[in-house]
């Protein structure tokens, strides 16, 4: 009997719980940039994805300070980001960034124990390193982490029904670019290719050096790159003028590389043409790849997109480049070969494929769209955790039993 009671005490508790009961901190860990809040103060905190180490002077940089010296790395100074290429490529420079994260909201003890993290990241990210982030969100004191795939975030964050069915996202951040149809809160399919920020940022320095002979930092093709790259033609569009280090053709030859300072004009022309020709060749090849696969999965999924008018809306950085949703809108209802191979890399059928009639859209906040959605989420958080919490407390209450007996 008295068992009986401990045990309905208990079930009360848990079931007077609610949402507002727990501390939320939902943060999007980007390649570019690391983005929290801390739901219960409003509090924010937003800077980029970087860590400068400078042995000579012994310091530590953080944030814009880091991303200050990428340009300026040498023997002593070792810049380190966390997320690369769609993975956690640093556990430890990630761990030191959540330090720094717990300490701007000034979480304490006491509140850590109530402190559910809510982490969105690259889609791709293999279990062990999922589980490796949760357990370090533990170790810093938090009482559980969870972590959700950035693109399923973004497309709840721009005003996506998750839980319906059929819907597609793509995600253009710095380090991947993550394409998923979601249905009923989960991922049908999804790919990520590495068709992002940094990867057409160093095509455009590539291009540079190759057709001007000069060499330009990262962080000035960086800010060529938003204030000129587009995918449509645009009005008003003018030179781009940059100034980097020109590099005499013998010199690879001759060993000899000269400092000459040298300031060019970039046309948005030229640089369209690198990023219409980068599109075709990863981004639009994915979109339609998951589209087929979601459509062969669950049938009918295509057809549910264009029926009910839902679309692609395009989240991340990405969704600001000129004309993006335009290019891929009308790409996509072009018509495309699709070739199969055999095991032994024959083609065995190169059919034609009509083209889809989309409605492509850009997110109004494109750079806010996980962290908004990982808020949004915490109603599906919060509901697993009171789930496993009546788990727990119907097999205790089984084990009593049978101790009984
Ligand atoms: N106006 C713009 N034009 C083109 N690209 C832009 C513009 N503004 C931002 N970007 C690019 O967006 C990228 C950053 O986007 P975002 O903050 O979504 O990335 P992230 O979430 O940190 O990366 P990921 O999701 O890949 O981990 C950068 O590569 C940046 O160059
Ligand atoms: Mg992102």
């Amino acid at each position: 009997m008295t068992q009986f009671k401990k045990w309905q005490i208990k079930k009360s508790r848990t079931f007077n719980d609610s949402i507002a009961g727990y501390e939320w901190l939902c943060m999007d860990v980007g390649t570019e940039n690391m983005k929290a809040r801390y739901v219960n103060t409003g509090l924010r905190f937003d800077e980029p994805s970087y860590i400068a180490e400078d042995y000579e002077k012994n310091r530590v940089y953080f944030g814009e300070e880091a991303k200050a010296l990428v340009d300026k790395t040498n023997e002593n100074i070792i810049i380190k980001r966390p997320v690369r290429d769609g993975n956690i490529a640093d556990p430890q420079a990630l761990e030191r960034i959540l330090i720094r994260i717990f300490d701007h909201f000034k979480i304490s003890k006491a509140t850590k124990k109530k402190l559910i993290v809510i982490m969105a990241t690259p889609s791709d990210i293999n279990p062990v390193q999922r589980a490796a982030l949760e357990s370090i969100v533990t170790k810093l004191g938090a009482s559980r982490g969870f972590v959700q795939e950035e693109v399923k975030m973004s497309a709840l964050g721009a005003g996506q029904d998750i839980f319906g069915t059929s819907i597609m996202s793509v995600d253009m951040g710095g380090g991947s670019t993550d394409i998923a149809v979601i249905s009923k809160d989960s991922i049908l399919h999804s790919t990520s290719s590495y068709c992002a920020g940094d990867y057409l940022t160093e095509k455009i320095r590539e291009h540079i050096l190759r057709t001007k002979a000069v060499h330009i930092g990262l962080k000035e093709t960086e800010e060529l790159k938003k204030a000129i790259a587009s995918l449509v033609p645009g009005p008003n569009e003018q030179p781009y003028r940059v100034s980097g280090l020109l590099i005499p053709k013998d010199s690879a030859k001759s060993g000899e590389v000269l400092a000459i300072s040298k300031t060019i004009y970039v046309t948005p022309e030229e640089i369209r043409e690198v990023m219409q020709r980068e599109f075709r060749e990863h981004i639009i090849p994915a979109i339609r790849k998951v589209l087929r696969i979601s459509t062969e999965k669950a049938l009918g999924s295509v057809a549910d997109l264009k029926k009910l008018g839902k679309g692609i809306t395009i989240s991340g950085g990405g969704a600001y480049i000129r004309g993006i949703d335009k290019f891929i809108q009308d790409e996509l209802s072009k018509e495309y070969h699709l070739e199969a191979y055999d095991e032994h890399g024959n083609i065995v059928s190169d059919e034609v494929y009509e083209g889809d009639e989309f409605e492509v859209r850009c997110s109004a906040e494109p750079l806010y769209d996980v962290i908004n959605g990982c808020v949004k989420y915490r109603d599906e958080i919060y509901r697993e955790i009171l789930e496993e919490k009546k788990f727990n407390l119907f097999r205790k209450s089984k084990s009593s039993i049978y101790r009984l007996r």
